[in-house]
């Protein structure tokens, strides 16, 4: 017998679980170095441009797609359109082999790190412990240079704990784990923010590269101008879980009655709220170093994806007392910050299994979490940090920023967005206005493909990070064709009749012209 479909047990619930997903990994380990690498305060210009014209319309979207259908991505785009399922499984296939994978590899540090936080293991060199000691990092993409065993096991427990959570109806999990650790998250990330400032160098570090803003950086006549376009696009997807279906899927256990608009602005504004909150922490910290070392504020540190492993233990080195404690807490905060946001990235392919082959969540979850697990392990070897980086990259600047223009052109242009608004103006709360419909069919796709040819553009004009070409086109390409051949083959696995009927919106009828 089919499973009923899962409700969120309160308002607050869906809200806290929507916004641990959004709030992840990606506001404090992948802003900082995002933000760091490009233009400091810069960078927060198209942050804010990307937030207003594609994040909170597309947010929009996928709680009123969710809400609508009642499904999960790849079922709901079918009942639209049943040509654009492959399109639908394109992005819980993305979370989940696209950033899942890696994701929790990235856990895996976190959790090796508060275990050293117990001792400051990390000595007082930080960048080249965790380099050096702790990844042992290989000499290029193409030497996976073998497993990092603790790396691996705190992976398999990154995955344990998340099956662990999925496993549960919703209510049950989900919602629970999302009630507990997201307020324990915003005030353990105030103290750390708090006390950052505090550090000799910090103020000033932080008022000139990060709330100053020279405009040169961001000029889109020049290469370096557009990435950082590109960048902002890239990270405004990542951070608020949008075109990875996670929200569509977050939306769909909805009860009927909800306030899709307001709780779309207040995941974004608190997500983006608590980025650009905790980028002063890393500014700061990043400052303290610079000064401490003497060297001037770009030159502080190595930049990538290892920024935060350096620059916390950094600044938690220099705490006056309660290191070990404070060390400990923070690795756990961001452990909760990444599981809240992993099990989103699971639930969203899970539920899309579950939707098409009719099987329970419980098993749903136990086999996806398996292959989890074994797809993370080349991201556990030595090489796997530059695998990473390369599939983060490729992923960022395509596959969710195309998700996001094909989301707009199904509801936008197939659906129309004034059905869709009339949904959302009939579930109650903040109303809807017309100008959602001109973000939806114009503005933020004409402004998504932009971002587009410029990230192409910018591919054709310098390999991203300097990786050897092949490598890019085998872990960037090859992630990309991989997701959509995965994806391919699910949507010809037919649904069962019932599954495709749609709800009727009599309400629809007279705007489906
Ligand atoms: N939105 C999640 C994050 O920022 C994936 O980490």
């Amino acid at each position: 017998m089919a499973e009923k479909r899962s409700l969120w047990g309160s308002k607050i619930g869906f809200l806290l679980a929507a916004i641990g997903s959004a709030v992840g990994l990606g506001n404090i380990w992948r802003f900082s170095y995002m933000a760091y690498e490009n233009g400091g305060g810069a960078f927060l210009i198209p942050y804010l441009v990307a937030l207003l014209c594609a994040g909170i319309p597309l947010m929009i979207l996928e709680y009123s797609l969710g809400h609508r259908e009642k499904a999960s991505p790849p079922l709901a785009f079918a009942r639209i359109n049943p040509l654009w399922e492959p399109l639908g499984w394109w992005m819980p296939v993305v979370a989940f082999f696209g950033i899942n994978l890696f994701y929790a590899a990235v856990i895996g540090w976190c959790i090796n790190y508060l275990g050293l936080s117990f001792n400051l293991g990390w000595g007082a060199d930080t960048q080249s412990f965790f380099f050096g000691e702790f990844l042992q990092l290989s000499d290029s993409p193409f030497n996976l240079g073998g497993i990092r065993w603790p790396i691996l096991a705190a992976t398999a427990g990154a995955w344990v704990i998340c099956w662990a959570i999925c496993f549960r109806e919703v209510s049950r999990g989900i919602e629970k784990a999302s009630m507990i650790f997201m307020p324990l998250l915003v005030v353990l990330t105030l103290i750390l923010v708090g006390w950052s400032m505090t550090l000799p160098g910090a103020w000033e570090a932080v008022k000139e590269f990060y709330l100053s803003a020279d405009l040169s950086k961001i000029a889109l006549n020049t290469a370096a101008g557009r990435k950082v376009w590109v960048a902002a696009f890239g990270q405004i997807f990542f951070t608020l879980s949008l075109g990875f279906g996670i929200m569509i899927t977050y939306a769909s256990y909805l009860p009927k009655k909800a306030d899709i608009v307001g709780n779309a602005l207040i995941t974004c504004v608190l997500n983006c709220l608590y980025s650009i909150v905790a980028g002063f922490a890393v500014f700061g910290t990043i400052g303290f170093m610079a000064k401490a070392k003497g060297v001037p504020f770009e030159e502080a540190i190595a930049s990538g994806p290892g920024l935060a492993f350096v620059v916390y233990p950094e600044a938690i080195n220099q705490l006056p007392m309660l290191n070990q404690l404070f060390g400990a807490l923070f690795f756990l905060v961001l452990i909760v910050a990444g599981i809240s946001s992993m099990i989103s990235l699971t639930e969203a392919f899970s539920c899309s299994i579950c939707d098409k082959f009719s099987i329970s969540r419980k098993k749903a979850t136990s086999i996806i979490c398996v292959i989890g697990m074994i797809g993370s392990i080349p991201f556990t070897c030595r090489g796997g940090l530059f695998i990473l980086d390369i599939v983060d990259h490729f992923i960022n600047n395509y596959a969710l920023i195309i998700g996001g223009v094909l989301e707009c052109i199904l509801i936008g242009w197939l659906l129309k967005s004034q059905v869709m608004r009339r949904h959302v103006n009939e579930s109650g709360g903040v109303r809807l206005w017309p100008l959602w419909d001109l973000c939806i069919r114009f503005i933020t796709p004409a402004i998504l493909l932009t971002m587009l040819v410029g990230a192409l553009l910018g591919e054709f004009s310098e390999a991203y990070e300097g990786y050897p070409i092949k490598a890019l086109l085998l872990f960037g390409g090859g992630i990309l064709f991989a997701t959509r051949l995965i994806s391919f083959i699910l949507s010809h696995v037919p649904w069962k009749p019932e599954k495709l009927k749609a709800e009727h919106h009599p309400e629809d009828e007279n705007l489906l012209t």
